[in-house]
């Protein structure tokens, strides 16, 4: 943060107020190397944010409408699930999409001819294909053309990406969940786990896109099922220096990482998909893959820079065991930064026209 103060001219109010806001957020992290290089990065977004959207700061007003929390604590996942039915069927289109990356022979006609049975998403790849980000020299016109020319794994990250975010709806439940910093947060979040699981080495990248996307579908269900819970919850993690996961072990005894878990199991997901969401708040619950904690790191990685829930006002912690399950070196997460950022950016405004 220093570096930050030194080379630049701040205004002293707004870098003291941000200063002290990137503290409050780290509060629960520790220090190390990467945690100093996630502050800095926290600091300027933070700053800028303070700048340009300063009402983002404030606390949001409890809305009228909602009644306090009757203390009745479910008794797990399942109890929960079972009494608040809030989400969509299986998104089917979403497993086809994910068996057609898996099978080395497929074509980009097999990806096209999957896409093409949902006009959604048909939509969301001419954007993409006809955006500024790419520039072909003539009009994408059909899905066909679109994956031949975007390439098989940035269409179908982008396919599974469309599909994912069609399940976090607009809804009533959102007036305290802003259903675009939800959005955000898990693109962001499955950007980042992409970059890290490649720079780490993996294969079958897809799937960390997918699990980052997916990874809050729980925090979506808690939200949606039951506004008083939510609101209890809220107000509790946005006082103290407690995280949101804090005020879940507080008042449910079980987190939305548990409770996402369940709900992808059932789906019948893949079980690396299912470990991911269920461990990335307890890597460590993921004996297997190191899927829950690259969701994990980069869950924190997307709060530091700035694509957080606005639920909390604290981070949370990083687990030290899922780093070294990674075993990046500070040096490689610092050089993902900069390139995720407008990437996130970018696949939220095309996914958010759809
Ligand atoms: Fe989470």
């Amino acid at each position: 943060m220093q570096e930050v103060e030194q080379t630049t001219t701040l205004n002293p109010q707004i870098k003291e107020a941000a200063i002290k806001h990137v503290k409050n957020k780290f509060i629960q992290a520790g220090d190390s190397d990467l945690i100093r290089v996630l502050k800095k990065e926290s600091f300027k977004h933070i700053y800028k944010k303070m700048i340009v959207d300063p009402d983002d700061f404030m606390e949001r007003p409890r809305p009228a409408d909602i009644e306090p929390w009757g203390g009745q604590k479910p008794g797990g996942p399942r109890d929960f699930l079972k009494s608040k039915v809030v989400l969509p069927s299986l998104p089917q289109v979403l497993l086809e999409i994910q068996k057609v990356i898996k099978n080395p022979d497929s074509s980009a006609d097999d990806l096209a001819a999957v896409i093409n049975k949902d006009p959604k998403l048909v939509a969301a790849i001419l954007r993409l294909a006809n955006s500024a980000m790419f520039s072909f020299s003539s009009e994408v016109e059909t899905t066909s053309r679109a994956v031949a020319l975007l390439g098989f794994r940035q269409a179908s990250s982008l396919a599974l990406g469309t599909v994912s975010l069609s399940l976090f709806k607009r809804t009533a439940g959102t007036s305290i969940l802003q259903i675009e910093k939800l959005w955000k947060h898990s693109i962001a979040c499955g950007v980042i786990a992409q970059e890290i699981a490649t720079s780490a080495g993996h294969n079958d990248v897809e799937r960390f896109f997918v699990a980052g996307m997916l990874h809050d579908i729980g925090l979506y269900v808690v939200f949606e099922g039951d506004r008083s819970l939510a609101m209890e919850l809220y107000e509790y993690a946005s006082r103290d220096g407690h995280s949101f996961y804090d005020a879940e072990m507080e008042f449910l005894g079980f987190d939305h990482a548990t409770l996402g878990g369940v709900i992808i199991k059932d789906w019948s997901f893949p079980q690396s998909l299912v470990a991911a969401i269920d461990g990335h708040h307890n890597p460590a619950r993921d004996q297997n893959g190191p899927d829950a904690a690259i969701v994990h790191v980069a869950d924190f990685v997307a709060q530091a820079l700035g694509y957080d829930l606005g639920i909390s006002s604290v981070i949370g912690r990083i687990d030290d065991e899922a780093l070294e399950k990674i075993g990046l070196s500070t040096d490689r997460y610092a050089a993902i930064l900069p390139n995720v950022q407008k990437l996130i950016d970018e696949i939220f405004e095309i996914l958010n026209q759809t």
